[in-house]
Formats: structure tokens, C-alpha cells, sequence
């Protein structure tokens, strides 16, 4: 089986290599980004494979559908970017829900600490054998109070972290889980209360701009905001404004809402046309990593082994574990239980 594979990446090739040799599937892979203009590539494959930042809009999934493509392996748990609705009764969706949870609630924890302490600056200051303390004072997690938005298998992760830590937990969650000890409160609370506030649910209609001018507003003054998860989820603007108006104390971006023609790249000798992240890049409070907090060894493993097999599950007739309904993806939701292919 042939598969067209978007937004190849260097540490890409590596793991899918060889789980897709071992399974018989042949990779072709492109640089470019699957969108309108690019559906063309994927004429006479039997499947495509796509990362958080190719858009499969209702058009990609028709002209998908017209050139023959049977299934869409996205390498990532997110699926923000895929018009499911569209894809209802034309192409089966198979996505990876979870690679190293680990790496993603790590790379949080790394930010922060990072952001608090300073030492992105210390580094840069003893590289320059500047050995100077002033401007470099930090605060204790200890007793802090975090505040963790979606309590799925990263939050969780990253929520045992702070508790390591000895920060006080609270969350908010659409779907609170029972009987997890977990202290859930209104999402108006965790503004009201939270220190630190870390951001670990799915991008939707719901929780876009999740974090704008009202909820600033509601916040602590100083408060520490962590997105490692998508990045509309915050509207960068207010963000901005928040920073502008010493309500946020730091901001640590895994993600950001325009980041799809920007992050992955090297623009160094280039001029970055999106003002609003050259501004935010700008701030001595703002970290920004461009999407980086999956990008582990045993994540990169995970991801191409579970994609292969979702896709030679597809290619068999087996039974699709990791099929997005076109509910929504939920099991309590899906009206087969999960039990048979989507359609
Ligand atoms: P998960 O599905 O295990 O957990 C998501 C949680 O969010 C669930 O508990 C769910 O009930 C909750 N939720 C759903 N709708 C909500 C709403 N309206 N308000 C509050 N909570 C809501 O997902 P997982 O694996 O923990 O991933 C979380 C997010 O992390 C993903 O959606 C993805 O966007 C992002 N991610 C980022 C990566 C990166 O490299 N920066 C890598 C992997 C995931």
C-alpha cells in the first residue's frame, strides 16, 4: 500500500523507515503541507499522513476522496486540523491518542521552571562569563497553587509533576474524572485561584480562545501561563495585553495560534511577518518553543509504530482502535461503542 506522507520533518524519516518497511508500506514523502493547493500530491495513494499543522478542510477531504485515498493517519493525537464531518462516509481517520504523554507534561514543567528561575538568561549570561544574580530572582513552586485545565492523560501527568513539587492542584475539566482525587473546581475559579495555569484540553468550537480578556481578567496578578497544547486555545492578543498590563506575570508557549506557516522552519535571516509573536518573543517574560514538547526518542518511536499500524489495521479489514468517530472522537459518544468502523 502506498502512502503519501505531508510536512516531513528530518527526525521523521528514521522511525518511519523502518516500522513501514517491516509492514510493507511504501512511504513517499513530501516536504510540503497537505492544504487545496497540494491535494493533487496524493493521486494514486492509497492513504495519506498528516501532522497538526496540514489542513484537511472539506475540499482536501473531496479531492482526497476523488484521487482514491482511503484513510488519513494523522501522527498526532489533536485533531483540530481534519474536518471529520467531511470525512463521514468517504475516508476513515485514524489518529496516534496517545505517543509519550510523558514528553509533552515534561517539556511543560521544563518551561516553567525554565520561565521562573531564569535560566534561559543565566545561560546566556554565563556563556558571555557574566556570573551577575541582579534581575535574576525567581519564586518557589512549593506551595504554589497550579491550576491545570484538562485532566486527560497529559494534564494527569503533568498535575503529578506539580504535586512532586509540592504545589497545590485544582483543575477544570468538561468530563471531570471520578474518583481521581482530583480537585475540580469552575473554570472561573482556576482563574480566580491558580499561580500557575497549564493548558492540556483538545482545541474546539468550546475552548477556543479559552484564555482572552475576560479570563486574564479574572486572574492573579502575575499569574504564569503554560500552553503546550494548542495554540488557539489563547488569544495571543490578549495574552499581549495582559503581559502589557503586568496581570501576566509569564507566558510559556509550546504553541501559538498562528503557527502553521511559521513553526517548524528556520527563519533567522528572514524577516517574521506575524507581529503579534514577534512582539510576544520580544517580552523578557515570554518563553516560546515551536512545538517541540512531543519531540522525544520514545515519542518519535511511539508515534511511527502506532500509525503503522493503524494503517495496516486500515489496509487488513482488523478492528480500527484508533478511529476518530465523526462524532467527535469520545467513546461515550460514539454511537458504535467503538466497537466497528466508523461507517
Ligand atoms: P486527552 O484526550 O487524554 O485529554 C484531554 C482532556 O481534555 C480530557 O480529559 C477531556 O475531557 C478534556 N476536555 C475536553 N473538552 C474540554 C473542555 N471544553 N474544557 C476542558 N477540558 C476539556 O488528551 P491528551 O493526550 O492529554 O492531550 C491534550 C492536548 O495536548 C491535545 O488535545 C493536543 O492538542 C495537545 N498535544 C500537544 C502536543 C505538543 O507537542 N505540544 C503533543 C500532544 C498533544
Amino acid at each position: 500500500m502506498k502512502i503519501a506522507f505531508f510536512d516531513t520533518k528530518d527526525y521523521d524519516l528514521p522511525a518511519f523507515r523502518k516500522f513501514g518497511e517491516a509492514a510493507g508500506l511504501e512511504f513517499k514523502f513530501y516536504d510540503t503541507k497537505l492544504d487545496e493547493d497540494t491535494a493533487g500530491l496524493a493521486r494514486g495513494y492509497d492513504g495519506v499522513c498528516v501532522f497538526v499543522n496540514d489542513r484537511v478542510s472539506a475540499a482536501v477531504v473531496d479531492s482526497l476522496h476523488a484521487y482514491g485515498v482511503r484513510v488519513i493517519a494523522l501522527r498526532c493525537a489533536g485533531y483540530n486540523n481534519v474536518d471529520l464531518a467531511a470525512c463521514y462516509g468517504k475516508i476513515h481517520v485514524v489518529r496516534v491518542p496517545a505517543y509519550s504523554p510523558y514528553a509533552v507534561a515534561e517539556h511543560t514543567m521544563a518551561l516553567l521552571l525554565t520561565s521562573i528561575r531564569r535560566i534561559h538568561k543565566a545561560y546566556n549570561r554565563t556563556r558571555e562569563f557574566n556570573f551577575s544574580l541582579s534581575g535574576l530572582t525567581g519564586f518557589d513552586l512549593h506551595g504554589k497553587t497550579v491550576g491545570v485545565v484538562g485532566t486527560g492523560k497529559i494534564g494527569r501527568i503533568f498535575i503529578d509533576i506539580c504535586r512532586g513539587f509540592g504545589m497545590r492542584v485544582i483543575a477544570y475539566d468538561k468530563y471531570p474524572a471520578k474518583d481521581s482525587g482530583i480537585d475540580y473546581v469552575s473554570l472561573d475559579e482556576l482563574f480566580e485561584r491558580s499561580d500557575v495555569i497549564s493548558l492540556h484540553c483538545p482545541l474546539s468550537e468550546e475552548t477556543y480562545h479559552l484564555i482572552g480578556e475576560d479570563a486574564i481578567n479574572k486572574c492573579k496578578k502575575g499569574v504564569v501561563i503554560l500552553n503546550t497544547s494548542r495554540g488557539a486555545l489563547i488569544d495571543a492578543e490578549a495574552l499581549l495585553g495582559g503581559i502589557k498590563r503586568r496581570i501576566v506575570g509569564a507566558a510559556c508557549l509550546d504553541v501559538y495560534e498562528e503557527e502553521s506557516d511559521i513553526f517548524f522552519h528556520d527563519f533567522s535571516g528572514h524577516i517574521v511577518e506575524d507581529d503579534t509573536l514577534a512582539r510576544l518573543i520580544s517580552m523578557p517574560n515570554v518563553i516560546v518553543t515551536s512545538h517541540q514538547a512531543f519531540l522525544t526518542e520514545e515519542a518519535l518511536t511511539g508515534i511511527a509504530e502506532t500509525t503503522v499500524k493503524n494503517l495496516t489495521d486500515f489496509f487488513s479489514g482488523a478492528h480500527l482502535e484508533n478511529e476518530l468517530c465523526y462524532n467527535c472522537g469520545k467513546i461515550e459518544e460514539c454511537r458504535k461503542g467503538r466497537k466497528e468502523r466508523c461507517f
